[in-house]
C-alpha cells in the first residue's frame, strides 16, 4: 500500500506559552517539527505539512482552527494513489522510524493503527467537585499517541463531519471508532511523549540533545 504521512504542526502551543507556535520552537538545536520530518524520511515515506498560516514550508499547507481541521487540509492535499495516510503531531519528537513501519503494517486486518502505550498511572474518573466515582481497570488502559495509520477512505469518511464533532476529536481514530470502524492498538514507549508544557520541553531537549551525541556522522 502507497503511504503518505501528515504532519500536523499548526496549533498554537497555548500550554507551552513560548513566543512562537510550538512546532516552531527550537529543542536540541532546530525547530520541533523537523525531528519528525527526519524521521518521516527514515521511514521513507512521503509528508505533507499543516503549518500555521504565515509559517509556510516546503510542501507545506495552512493549518486548519482544530487539530482534525488540520489533517483535512493535509489530507486534501496528500498525492491520489497514497491509500494509507500516518497521521503524527510535531509535537512528538522523540518518534522512531520503526513505529511509522509497525503502524503501517497493523493496518492489514484493520481500518486503522495507533501507536499507543500502556497506561503506567492508575485512572480515576470524577465529577467537577473532585469526587471520585469509579477507578478503571488499568490492564486495560492505553494512552493513544501517535503516528496513527488509516486506511484512506475509512479516515476521509471519519472527516467528513461537522465541526463540532472535529472540533471534539483530540484523536483522528476516535472519528473512525464512532462510524463502527476497526482501530488497533500498536505498542509504543512513553519515550513518545507529546511536548505540552515547559516540562515536557525541557525533558525531550535532554533526551534529544543525548540523541545527537551518540548518532555516528
Ligand atoms: N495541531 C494542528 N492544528 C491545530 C491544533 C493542533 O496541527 N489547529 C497540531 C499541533 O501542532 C500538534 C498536534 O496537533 O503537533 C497536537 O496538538 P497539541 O499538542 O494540543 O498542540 P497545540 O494545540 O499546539 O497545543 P495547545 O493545545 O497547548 O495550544
Ligand atoms: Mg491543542
Amino acid at each position: 500500500m502507497k503511504a503518505v504521512a501528515l504532519l500536523v504542526a499548526a496549533g498554537s502551543g497555548e500550554r507551552l506559552g513560548a513566543d512562537r507556535p510550538k512546532a516552531f520552537v527550537a529543542l536540541a538545536g532546530r525547530p520541533m517539527y523537523e525531528w519528525s520530518l527526519d524521521v518521516i524520511s527514515e521511514a521513507g515515506l512521503t509528508v505533507v505539512i499543516a503549518a500555521p498560516p504565515g509559517f509556510r514550508l516546503t510542501g507545506s499547507v495552512d493549518g486548519g482552527a482544530t487539530r482534525s481541521a488540520s489533517v483535512r487540509n493535509a489530507l486534501a492535499a496528500a498525492p491520489a494513489d497514497a491509500e494509507a495516510v500516518l497521521v503524527h503531531d510535531a509535537a512528538r519528537p522523540l518518534v522512531r522510524a520503526e513505529l511509522f513501519l509497525r503502524c503501517l503494517a497493523a493496518l492489514a486486518d484493520a481500518d486503522a493503527a495507533v501507536a499507543a502505550a500502556p497506561v503506567t498511572d492508575t485512572v480515576k474518573e470524577a465529577g467537577a467537585d473532585r469526587v471520585v466515582e469509579r477507578t478503571h481497570d488499568r490492564s486495560r488502559l492505553w494512552a493513544v499517541q501517535t503516528p496513527q495509520a488509516f486506511r484512506r477512505d475509512a479516515l476521509e469518511r471519519a472527516l467528513a463531519v461537522g465541526d463540532d464533532l472535529l472540533a471534539g476529536a483530540t484523536d483522528d481514530a476516535s472519528l473512525v471508532e464512532r462510524q463502527g470502524g476497526r482501530v488497533v492498538l500498536v505498542e509504543s514507549s512513553p519515550e513518545n511523549f507529546k511536548v505540552t508544557t515547559a516540562h515536557d520541553l525541557r525533558v525531550a531537549e535532554l533526551l534529544l540533545s543525548d540523541r545527537v551525541g551518540t548518532t555516528p556522522c
